[in-house]
């Protein structure tokens, strides 16, 4: 007979198999075939906007193979990983030195001779942070000492979206350096203030302070650009394919930042009129932005630019759909509960709120309501459905903010103590379209 733990193995390579064959048909299905590891160049499917069911196999492929890996390797193997692993370090030093950007002039591989002399390393430490990353397919040793891109080096790029993102993601290993001294310091322990955050404890050790929305200029220009990057990381621009976007309007985009995603909106469906509420600084900010990105919608009328402080005031009223991306995990409940309160004030019984953020998958969470084949797709072999990188986002969230992503269930009693029930949610994969409308008492 079988041993129930064999049964679970098994099934996990059958998760594996049927999810690797799943994505690979996805890449098939563009007609450029499945990529290698080694390849120079981005496959189209990188670019795409739509995604979803790629995302999907990942999902359930990443988490069964680091579940299988944990079943089978020595328990102290996978403990010691945990903490010896430098990929960001390493990371961070192909990025901040721009290293994918002078191998993009040589794709036949250039010698670490030249590319320390180029980014002005010690050639034999830069060596060994590139084999690192080469471990993964991140650059490539195409003979001994000389290194080219791969198509995961080549979104390191400044020029990427997605490497300008990570290029500017140094502040987390900081503040999770102290994560333990936050929790064990009597001021920051139990707190849930946004400034009892591991980055406040941190700048207050160094004798410094200051919200996190209080930028210079520069600062908020990085910031926004790298929201584009995070969009692209997340598959937020997904959601410009799922949603019924014909049937709507009226749009606001509530803490609209640049419109990192209101812009391309407004591209695809233009008879969408837009109204961009964020602080007045950011304001100024994203209306350069549409000027040089959508000027059509400018000179059309169909955009306008109204400041808010959506923790003091409510946004425009009575429009069709109030869209808060990326939002609401910046803050702890109290003040993601105001947030929704001020919206409650000023919609109509036909509004949406669109709350378009990470989900934390569950295993012992109530059952899901009015999900779009959320719950089924999901596979109740995996712990917590293999859904990663929202808990890594969740980290990244308390870390800056004191703020988190939720279950689906923390957002439905986050929005009834706002007067909001959730009537619909679109899977998008690590990110959820969750509509919320008023409740009827
Ligand atoms: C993480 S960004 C998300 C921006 C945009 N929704 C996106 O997806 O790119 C959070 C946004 O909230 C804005 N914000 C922070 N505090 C605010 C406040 N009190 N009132 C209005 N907007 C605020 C920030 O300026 C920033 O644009």
């Amino acid at each position: 007979m079988t041993e129930p733990n064999e049964i679970k193995v098994e099934a996990l390579l059958s998760i594996i198999n049927s999810s690797a064959r799943e994505a690979m048909a996805e890449y098939k299905n563009t007609g450029h075939g499945v990529p290698g590891i080694d390849a120079n160049t981005l496959h189209p499917l990188d670019f795409a906007t739509d995604t979803l069911a790629l995302r999907k196999a990942i999902r359930l492929l990443e988490g069964a193979c680091e579940q299988l890996n944990t079943i089978l390797a020595p328990p102290q193997h996978t403990a010691y990983n945990f903490i010896h692993n430098y990929s960001w370090a390493c990371t961070n030093v192909a990025t901040q030195s721009c290293i994918a950007d002078v191998l993009e002039k040589h794709p036949e591989g250039l010698s670490v001779d030249a590319l320390a002399d180029a980014v002005n390393f010690d050639k034999t430490k830069l060596a060994r942070v590139l084999r690192l990353l080469t471990l993964r397919g991140c650059f490539k040793e195409v003979k001994r000492d000389v290194f080219a891109n791969t198509r995961l080096s080549l979104v390191l790029q400044s020029t990427n979206d997605v490497g300008f993102n990570l290029q500017h993601q140094r502040g987390c290993h900081k503040f999770a350096a102290v994560l333990y001294e936050t929790m064990t310091n009597q001021e920051f322990a139990r707190s849930d203030e946004v400034e009892k955050s591991p980055r406040a404890f941190t700048l207050k050790n160094e004798g410094k302070h200051g919200s996190f929305w209080e930028m210079d200029e520069e600062a908020s220009e990085i910031f926004h650009k790298c929201m584009i990057g995070h969009s692209v990381i997340h598959g937020s621009y997904t959601a410009l394919h799922y949603y019924p976007w014909d049937n709507v309007s009226s749009v606001v985009d509530v803490g609209s930042g640049t419109g990192t995603i209101s812009i391309p909106l407004a591209k695809m469906f233009p008879h969408l009129r837009v109204t961009n509420q964020d602080l007045p600084e950011i304001l100024k900010l994203s209306r350069n932005t549409w000027e040089q990105k959508a000027p059509e919608a400018l000179l059309d009328g169909r955009v306008e630019f109204v400041p808010l402080n959506f923790l003091e005031e409510s946004p425009v009223v009575g429009k069709d759909v109030y869209y808060l991306r990326s939002i609401i995990h910046d803050w702890p409940d109290n003040e993601a509960r105001v947030i929704l309160r001020n919206i409650r004030k000023v919609i109509g019984p036909n509004s949406r709120v669109l709350i378009h953020e990470c989900v934390l998958l569950r295993k012992f969470e109530e059952a899901d309501v009015g999900a779009n084949g959320s719950t089924e797709a999901l596979e109740p072999t995996l712990l917590n459905f293999g859904s990663n990188t929202p808990y890594q986002h969740d980290m990244a969230m308390w870390l800056l903010f004191n703020g988190k992503e939720r279950t689906l269930n923390e957002f439905k009693n986050i929005g009834a103590s706002a007067g909001l029930v959730l009537t619909q949610t679109y899977d998008l994969v690590g990110m959820m379209l969750m509509e919320f409308r008023i409740a009827q008492d």
